[in-house]
């Protein structure tokens, strides 16, 4: 490899303390040395998150998971085997030798082996690939996670200031929704359990290790993503069911609001700011953040989206855009009252 190669350039960058973003399969990650807790704080302040809030540390095709988690369940085992590398995080309960900072201080830690080209040989080129690389979604706390490089730079700035000098290009993101988290580090107790659906569904998990997993309960290990609110745009959103759309459009106009809507099966040329999205749940799921960021882009009044379909494929999608209009109850009623009250 040229020692100008920008994956390179990174490697040492990590090696360093700094931050790197760089492209997955699901969403774009701001990278650091995981072992390193300085570096580890600097993607805390970079992104304004919590220090208490756990990060994903991915590790090269290949690495030893034993490295980094104690008491590996032979579920884990056989659900490596199936989907990495891939969109599934597993926690798992941490090796004493790992920093607790990457843990948010928490006994457990997420790992990932992410499928995308650019990651692996990121992760190849970083300490050989004996290291792993902490990394959330490149976004600041609480905004819609990012897709594109593009994304990243808007984020965080392109300056010679900003936050994040490396920033490596790998397209958009195929995914295009977080990866799966599955807690497994209280198998005897608690069973498998899915703390965020994503690509690989609770029944691709149980046709691997022969049991659903349950959904999390009050003592689960905490995840950011899974606050209620969260991956939201500045605007306001709102779910409606398709058979609404145009009358809800035509209402906002009555009163002087704008709205841009993000349509999949109802017809064009409703709102002033339309996204046409995919019909399908996978391409549904690789279009939704950069449809969320386009249409907020336009400084509508509120941002509408037609609900997709209800069933198990589109679980992550759902819980992302639930999440995403969370803060948004009653905006709408709102702003329909002030024209009609
Ligand atoms: O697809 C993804 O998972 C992306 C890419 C970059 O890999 N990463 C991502 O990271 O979404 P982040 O930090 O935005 O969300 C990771 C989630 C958080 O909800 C975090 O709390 C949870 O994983 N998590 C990480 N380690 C954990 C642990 N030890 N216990 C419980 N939850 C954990
Ligand atoms: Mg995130």
């Amino acid at each position: 490899m040229e020692a100008n190669d920008p994956v390179v350039a990174a490697a040492r960058a990590l090696e360093a303390g700094e931050l790197v973003a760089f492209p997955t399969e699901t969403v774009y990650g701001l990278g650091a040395d995981a072992e390193n807790p300085d570096a580890v704080a600097r993607i805390y302040a970079a992104k304004g998150r919590p220090q208490n809030h756990p990060v994903i540390v991915h590790l090269a095709p290949g690495a030893d998971p034993g490295y980094w988690a104690d008491d590996i369940p032979p579920e884990a085992r056989q659900l490596m085997h199936a989907f990495w590398p891939g969109p599934l995080t597993l926690i798992l309960r941490r090796a004493s030798r790992i920093p607790a900072a990457v843990s948010g201080g928490q006994d457990t830690i997420g790992l990932r082996c992410p499928a995308h080209p650019v990651a692996q040989a990121l992760l190849r080129a970083f300490r050989q690939g004996s290291g792993g690389v902490a990394a959330p979604s490149a976004n600041r706390f609480g905004h819609v996670s990012p897709t594109t490089a593009r994304h990243v730079r808007d984020e965080f700035g392109d300056g010679p200031d900003a936050p994040v000098r490396h920033v490596l290009d790998g397209g958009q993101s195929e995914v295009g929704i977080e990866s799966t988290i599955l807690d497994l580090s209280r198998m005897a107790t608690h069973g498998p359990v899915l703390l965020r659906p994503g690509r690989i569904t609770a029944s691709d998990i149980a046709a691997v290790i022969g049991r659903q997993p349950a959904l999390p309960d009050a003592a689960a290990p905490r995840a950011s993503g899974t606050l209620e609110s969260h991956y939201a745009p500045a605007a306001p959103v709102a779910l409606l069911p398709a058979e609404t759309v145009a009358e809800v459009v035509r209402r906002l106009a009555a009163a002087g609001k704008r709205s841009a809507l993000i349509r999949r099966t109802v017809a064009a040329g409703q709102a002033p700011a339309e996204f046409a999205i995919a019909m399908d749940a996978q391409g549904y799921a690789h279009d939704l953040y950069a449809a969320l960021r386009a249409m907020d882009a336009v400084h509508a009044d509120i941002i509408l989206v037609e609900a997709p379909p209800a069933d198990e494929a589109w679980q992550g999608v759902n819980d992302r855009l639930r999440r995403a209009a969370h803060d948004s109850n009653g905006v709408l009623a709102r702003l329909l009252q002030r024209q009609e009250g």
